[in-house]
């Protein structure tokens, strides 16, 4: 018997990467999954975000565990998008007991430098699609009495500065003042909130070019070993990343009743980062 046996999850950017591991992983211990994506590219971000066909994966991968999926596309920045999907989903798979507010992009520009647009991308997707997606899901938890689970994947980023991503800090330590007051609004229901902060994850979003110059100024064109390099400084393990499971593990002890009376909290994975 599975640790979510009967119980349904809304998961936003779950067409690949972390989103995509979170689905796998719910759906091992029982889960039914909505899952959200948009496959047309996010503007101002560096690396391509899902493309048509990544979601057909996730879908692929849940479905061999023998669980049901309903995969529907979606830009977070769509609160009625959102609702409606939700609202089909909680009708056919019968109700909805979690929600992973996970989908995010990331840019890179000095503060003092940055365009208009790229800030307020950011705190469009990152931060307020994160309130859209708990707005358009979480009411279902309520609905159904039974109480929940809602974690909102934050970032080292919102408690460890990092050089040009002031928009995707700011966004990051956002989420955790979110996160505090949904807290005690939802304590009644036995609905649970917390934000995970991984360190760099083995994702598209961070294995792209424009990261590896980031964190290789030095070289004209780093490699992904270039940038591990750099990115083993940054842990206090030795490691040069995490690997999506590694937080779907994080997120599953936070959902099933292993966490049953954790809530209001900050759950860092970060090899030891952050000291
Ligand atoms: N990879 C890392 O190093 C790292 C570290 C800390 C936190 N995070 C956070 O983890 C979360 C998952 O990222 P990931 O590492 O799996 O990267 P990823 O780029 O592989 O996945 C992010 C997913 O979100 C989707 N998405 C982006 N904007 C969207 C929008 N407006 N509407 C709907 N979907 C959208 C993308 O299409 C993509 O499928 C993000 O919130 C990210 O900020 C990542």
């Amino acid at each position: 018997m599975g640790k979510l046996e009967g119980k349904v999850a809304f998961i936003t950017g779950a067409a690949r990467g972390q989103g995509r591991s979170h689905a796998i992983t719910l759906a091992r211990e029982g889960a039914d999954i909505i899952a959200v994506d948009v496959s047309e590219q996010i503007d101002t971000v560096p690396y391509p975000t899902a493309r048509p066909g990544d979601m057909d994966e996730t879908v692929r991968a849940v479905e061999a565990l023998d669980r049901r999926i309903i995969a529907a596309e979606a830009d977070v920045r769509d609160l009625a998008a959102l609702t409606r999907i939700a609202d089909d989903g909680a009708s056919q798979l019968g109700r909805i007991d979690i929600v992973l507010a996970n989908a995010g992009i990331n840019s890179m520009s000095p503060a003092l430098e940055m365009d208009e647009t790229t800030w307020q991308t950011m705190i469009d997707i990152n931060l307020t699609g994160v309130w859209k997606t708990i707005r358009a899901a979480a009411p279902h938890i309520v609905a159904g009495g039974r109480g929940g689970s809602v974690v909102i994947t934050s970032s080292l980023a919102a408690m460890h500065a990092n050089a040009n991503i002031a928009h995707y800090s700011a966004a990051k330590a956002g989420l955790v003042g979110m996160m505090q007051v949904l807290t005690i609004e939802l304590a009644p229901q036995s609905i649970r909130v917390n934000t995970v902060h991984p360190t760099t994850v083995a994702t598209e979003m961070i294995l792209n070019d424009s990261t590896y110059r980031l964190f290789r100024p030095d070289l004209d064109s780093p490699t992904r070993a270039d940038f591990e390099e750099a990115a083993r400084t940054l842990n206090r393990l030795p490691i040069s990343m995490t690997q999506p499971e590694d937080i779907s593990n994080a997120v599953l002890y936070l959902v099933s009743d292993d966490g049953r009376y954790v809530t209001g909290t900050t759950h860092i994975v970060d090899a030891g980062g952050r000291l």
